[in-house]
C-alpha cells in the first residue's frame, strides 16, 4: 500500500509563520518573508499532511514515492479572499456598451451590471448555482487555489441570498477547495424595491444570524449603490447580532466608508482605488486589512489602489481576484498578482504573501491554508517556474503543474498528478 510521497529538488516557499504572528497578516518589511528554502524536499503523508521538510536532498524511507521538481518552486496554493464566483447568467452583451464608453455605473444606473445578474439568479435554482459554482471552483483549483472566498450579493432579497449561501455550502461538498462563504446583503439597490435595503438591515441580518451564525457579511458602499447611512446602519446591526464585517469602498468615490470601515472594527476594506491618502494611512495603522483587487481595474480601464504606499505604512496587505462577471471577469488569482507587481508597485514575494499567508488570516483560515508547515494540511502547489519572479513578469502564463488541495490533486502535468493521486487514494 502507498503511503504518501516526497517532493523533492525543489524551491520551497514555505510562508511558515513566526512564532509571534501564528494567525496573523504580515505587515511592512514581514510582507516580504516567504521563507524560502533554495533546495529542500516536502514529505506528504497518507493524510495529505506534511510530515516533514527541509533543506538538502531528501534521505528518509527510500520506499515513499518520490516526485522530482527539477528545481521547481513549490509554494502555498493561493487563498483567493474575494470573489463573486457564485452567480448566472451572461454579462457578454454589456461589452459592446462599455467599448462605446458606457462606465460600470452608468450600466449599474440602466438596470444592469449587477442587476442583470441579480435577475438571472433569482430565476435560478439553488442547484443551477450549485453546478455552476463548483465547475468555477474547480477551473479555480486547475489554477492554484486551494481557498475561495465566495460572496452572495446577486440576491438583494433575502429569500435569494440564502439560497445562494445553500448553493455555496452545497458547491462546496463537491468543489474541491476550502470554500468561506460572505453574505453580501447590500451589494446593489434594486430601482423596483429600493425598500429592501431597509427590510435587509431590520429584519434580513437576524434571520441570517439565526440559520447562519457568525457569517461574515458585506455591503457596497458607492454613488448609486448602498449610500453610507444605509451602509453603517446595516454594519451596526451586523455588529449587535456578532456578525464580522468587511466592506467594499472608496471603488469609485470616497464616500467616508473606510473611516467608518476602520470605527466598527471591519475585517477588511476591498477596493480602495479612490481612498485618499490621508484615509490610506489611517486604515494601515489600523487592525483592519486593505484587500487590493487589481484586475476589476485592469478590467474597467480605472486607477489602480495605491498599495505601495498602504504596504509602505504598514497595512495589513491582501490581494484577490474578484471573480465575477462584470468588473473582474477572470478566475486568476495568478493573474491578479501579476498585475499587482506591474501596476501595484509590488514585490513578487508582497503579492505571494498577499496572495497566500495574508488572505488565510482574513478569511480566518491560517490554520489551514496559507502556509507550507509540518502537521498542518500540504495544500500547495508546484509552478512551471524555477524562480518565482516569472509569476510576476509573465502574465496569463501556464497553469501550475500540479495543485494538491482539500480535493486531492490536479494541474496541469497529468503524470504528476496521477502519481500523487495514486499515493494518497487511500486516505483523501
Ligand atoms: O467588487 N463593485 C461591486 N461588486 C463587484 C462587482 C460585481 C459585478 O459587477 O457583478 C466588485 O467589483
Amino acid at each position: 500500500m502507498e503511503d504518501g510521497f516526497v517532493i523533492e529538488r525543489a524551491r520551497l516557499l514555505t510562508l511558515a509563520p513566526h512564532s509571534d504572528c501564528l494567525s496573523a497578516p504580515r505587515r511592512g518589511a514581514h510582507a516580504s518573508e516567504v521563507g524560502p528554502i533554495e533546495w529542500g524536499y516536502v514529505e506528504v503523508d497518507a493524510g495529505g499532511r506534511v510530515a516533514s521538510l527541509g533543506a538538502g536532498d531528501w534521505r528518509g524511507d527510500a520506499a515513499r514515492v518520490r516526485i522530482d521538481a527539477h528545481g521547481r518552486v513549490v509554494l502555498p496554493g493561493w487563498v483567493d479572499c474575494h470573489t463573486h464566483a457564485c452567480f448566472a447568467g451572461s454579462r457578454l452583451d454589456e461589452w459592446e456598451r462599455k467599448q462605446h464608453g458606457a462606465t460600470y455605473l452608468e450600466i449599474l444606473a440602466s438596470g444592469g451590471g449587477i442587476m442583470s445578474t441579480v435577475r438571472a439568479v433569482r430565476a435560478a435554482s439553488r442547484d443551477e448555482l450549485a453546478h455552476t459554482l463548483a465547475d468555477r471552483l474547480r477551473g479555480m483549483a486547475a489554477l492554484g487555489a486551494v481557498a475561495v472566498e465566495v460572496k452572495t450579493g446577486y440576491g438583494l432579497d433575502l429569500e435569494t441570498e440564502l439560497r445562494m449561501i445553500d448553493a455555496i455550502y452545497a458547491a462546496a461538498a463537491r468543489a474541491g477547495v476550502r470554500v468561506r462563504p460572505t453574505f453580501l446583503g447590500g451589494h446593489a439597490i434594486d430601482p423596483d424595491a429600493p425598500q429592501l435595503a431597509d427590510e435587509m438591515i431590520d429584519h434580513g441580518l437576524e434571520e441570517l444570524a439565526r440559520r447562519h451564525p457568525g457569517m461574515c457579511v458585506d455591503a457596497f458602499c458607492e454613488v448609486g449603490s448602498w449610500s453610507l447611512d444605509q451602509c453603517v446602519r446595516y454594519f451596526e446591526r451586523a455588529g449587535q447580532l456578532g456578525l464580522p464585517i468587511r466592506v467594499h469602498a472608496d471603488q469609485f468615490h470616497e464616500l467616508g466608508m473606510t473611516q467608518e470601515a476602520i470605527r466598527l472594527g471591519a475585517l477588511s476594506v476591498d477596493h480602495l482605488e479612490a481612498t485618499s491618502p490621508d484615509t490610506l494611512m489611517a486604515l494601515a495603522e489600523s487592525a483592519t486589512m486593505g484587500v487590493a483587487l487589481p484586475a476589476t481595474a485592469f478590467s474597467l480601464g480605472t486607477p489602480q489602489m495605491n498599495a505601495r504606499a498602504f504596504i509602505d505604512a504598514g497595512g495589513a496587505f491582501a490581494l484577490a481576484s474578484n471573480f465575477n462577471p462584470g468588473s473582474a471577469p477572470s478566475p486568476s488569482l495568478a493573474f491578479s498578482i501579476s498585475l499587482a507587481v506591474r501596476f501595484l508597485g509590488l514585490s513578487i514575494h508582497e503579492a505571494i504573501t498577499a496572495a497566500t499567508w495574508n488572505a488565510a488570516c482574513l478569511l480566518g483560515i491560517a490554520d489551514e491554508a496559507g502556509c507550507i508547515a509540518v502537521g498542518r494540511h500540504a495544500w500547495l502547489q508546484m509552478i512551471p517556474h524555477t524562480d518565482e519572479r516569472a509569476l510576476g513578469v509573465e502574465f496569463a502564463g501556464a497553469p501550475p503543474d500540479l495543485v494538491l488541495g482539500p480535493g486531492g490533486a490536479s494541474g496541469a502535468d497529468g503524470h504528476l498528478v496521477r502519481t500523487v493521486a495514486r499515493a494518497l487514494a487511500n486516505r483523501l
